[in-house]
């Protein structure tokens, strides 16, 4: 699409891949509204040509006034999100909800406002910022994994509802970034020193850096969505990054296979794990 002018709404600008895509669709001649919670984090952008907004995706009326402002959005990003640590078994209903709120509601509600405009005028395109987390489990994590495999299937069943209105969704799988996305990181109320699973969280704090030891630059992600947006049609997901790539091809080899990864590739030796067959 031509991003010449093109109208780019994007949420959770304060930091991160967010902020740099940004400046990315600004630099590539598109009109940007960047968003945050709290406005005052991202004025700077002004001086760049860039208008700014509040919104937080988990508030209905604030979504309505910021696509009201921007008008006839040509291009939303929807980028605001951040990790939940906890078993499954440490994780209390309103920390699950506050992360399905965010990460998977949030973007829905984002679409819902933009595409009656979308579909009236024939095109636009919706980016998902969801994760290589999203086809890929790993313990401990299980309500972000499971919030962005949702966003997965929700990305997915869009572009299939919605490319015959010329709408193009892209499914954005980044791996490991540099950004705040680990000082933004919430731990699970359920977490508890010496508890049935505190073996397997430093375990997989141990194990974590092995699966993507270098981070990408925010840069680069925000500069692959840019280059995938100004084709005139492309695949729906788009994987950014060495780890992406690994560990997706790792998962569809299967499930037996990927445990194997994690066990022997990775070093994953929580011990209830060293005493199943076949590892
Ligand atoms: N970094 C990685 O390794 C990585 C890898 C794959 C995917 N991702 C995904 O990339 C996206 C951006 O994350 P990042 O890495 O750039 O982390 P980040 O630096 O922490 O940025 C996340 C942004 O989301 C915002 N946000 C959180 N809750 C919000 C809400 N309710 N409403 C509006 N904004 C909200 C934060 O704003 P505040 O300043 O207000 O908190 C912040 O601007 C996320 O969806 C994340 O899951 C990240």
């Amino acid at each position: 699409m031509n991003l010449k002018g093109a109208r780019c709404l994007i949420t959770g600008c304060s930091s991160g891949i967010g902020r740099a895509t940004a400046l990315a669709l600004a630099g590539a001649g598109g009109r940007v509204w960047a968003s945050a919670r709290r406005r005052q984090s991202i004025t700077d952008l002004e001086s760049q040509g860039i208008q700014t907004v509040d919104l937080d995706v988990t508030d209905a009326a604030a979504i309505h006034r910021a696509v009201s402002l921007v008008g006839e959005v040509d291009v939303l990003t929807n980028n605001a999100g951040y990790g939940l640590e906890g078993a499954v078994e440490e994780v209390a209903d309103e920390e699950l909800f506050e992360q399905y709120n965010t990460n998977l509601f949030g973007p829905w509600r984002l679409c819902r406002a933009v595409l009656p405009g979308m579909r009236e005028r024939g095109h636009g395109a919706i980016v998902n910022i969801s994760s290589f987390g999203g086809e890929v489990p790993y313990p401990g994590i299980g309500a972000y994994r499971t919030s962005k495999f949702a966003l997965e299937g929700f990305s997915w069943t869009l572009h299939l509802e919605v490319a015959h209105f010329g709408i193009r969704v892209l499914d954005v799988q980044p791996g490991l970034t540099e950004s705040d996305f680990g000082a933004h990181m919430k731990r699970a109320s359920g977490m508890k020193p010496g508890n049935a699973y505190a073996g397997m969280h430093e375990t997989s704090a141990r194990v974590y850096p092995r699966m993507s030891p270098k981070a990408l630059p925010p840069e680069a992600v925000a500069e692959a969505i840019v280059a995938e947006l100004r084709k005139d049609s492309g695949p729906l997901r788009l994987r950014v990054g060495e780890d992406a790539h690994r560990m997706v091809a790792a998962i569809r080899a299967g499930d037996d296979e990927y445990e194997r990864y994690l066990v022997s590739q990775l070093g994953f030796d929580w011990h209830p794990w060293k005493n199943r067959s076949g590892f």
